[in-house]
């Protein structure tokens, strides 16, 4: 028996809107077609994203990658297919609700608040996490002021992991290219995601900075068990990278296996060669 006064069992509500660690589930792209007035930037295209995996979706500029990372994120909606994480159904979902299942998402243009710190910045990577809000953060309310507290170590533990502690304060506009990439990354983590997706995640990098993203793609998934969907230009990151590996060339799927086989596959040879120029514009 005790002695507590509980009216009826509310008061004990956890502090934390963390999610307990939860399975990863499989990402099924089910016949997913996507059109544009008189253009069909998605051709019925499947695939899956096992657990845990890193995911390659790869192919000549316009193949219809980005539109196919749009879908998932529900920037898009498909014209016909669908997209299962799990058992919930993505297609008719705003990418707010999809964002809350756990897919977290980069994008191939930079997209952060350039007059905000990196911490700033990651900080807003936690808003879906937070359960007193920004408001009552504003107001002071101890509750609030000990979530953020929280949320704070969890940032510069994630800033740690992806080697940004020393850029904590540094506004992100004053930073190099590669490293806002890497808070990108940050930021899409500090959602606690189950499936992380980068688009293009080493687009306009050098050697080293490719390596290091490289790098930090592997460790991230070693170290967090999380599934990966790599939306990318360039075959050589990804054929070491990826577990399996999508290739798309004029919205259809034209090869999807394990990168030794793929990077061997006839038609993917041809659908490279054939953008040759375009690759190298790309990569300049
Ligand atoms: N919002 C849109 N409206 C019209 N056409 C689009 C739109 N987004 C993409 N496309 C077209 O769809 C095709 C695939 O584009 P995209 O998915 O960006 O290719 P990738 O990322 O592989 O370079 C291209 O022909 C592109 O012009
Ligand atoms: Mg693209």
């Amino acid at each position: 028996m005790s002695d507590t006064y509980q009216p009826d069992g509310t008061e004990d509500v956890p502090a934390a809107a963390v999610p307990p660690a939860e399975a990863i589930p499989a990402l099924e792209v089910r016949d997913v077609t996507v059109r544009f007035a008189g253009l069909t930037a998605l051709d019925s295209v499947s695939f899956t994203v096992a657990p845990g995996s890193v995911h390659a979706v790869i192919g000549p500029n316009g193949a219809g990658k980005s539109t196919c990372f749009n879908v998932l994120s529900g920037v898009y909606r498909a014209t016909s297919g669908s997209v299962r994480f799990g058992t919930a159904e993505l297609t008719a979902l705003p990418p707010h609700r999809i964002a809350a299942l756990g897919m977290a998402r980069t994008f191939q243009n930079i997209a952060l608040s350039p007059h905000l710190s990196v911490r700033d910045n990651l900080m807003l990577g936690r808003h879906r996490l937070t359960r007193a809000g920004f408001l009552s953060a504003g107001l002071r309310l101890p509750s609030a002021r000990r979530e953020a507290a929280r949320h704070g170590e969890r940032v510069a533990e994630i800033a740690a992991f992806v080697g940004l502690t020393g850029h904590l304060a540094t506004p992100v506009g004053l930073l190099p290219y590669g490293v806002q990439k890497r808070i990108e990354l940050a930021r899409a983590l500090c959602m606690e995601p189950r499936l992380l997706m980068l688009d293009e995640p080493v687009a306009g990098m050098n050697g080293g900075e490719r390596r290091e993203m490289a790098e930090l793609i592997v460790a991230v998934r070693e170290s967090l068990g999380i599934s990966i969907l790599l939306v990318e230009h360039d075959m050589g990151m990804v054929m070491r990278l990826a577990d399996a590996v999508t290739v798309l060339d004029f919205g259809k799927r034209i090869a999807d296996g394990p990168p030794e086989l793929v990077q061997n596959d006839p038609e993917v040879i041809r659908a490279y060669l054939g953008a040759t120029s375009e690759t190298e514009e790309a990569s300049t």
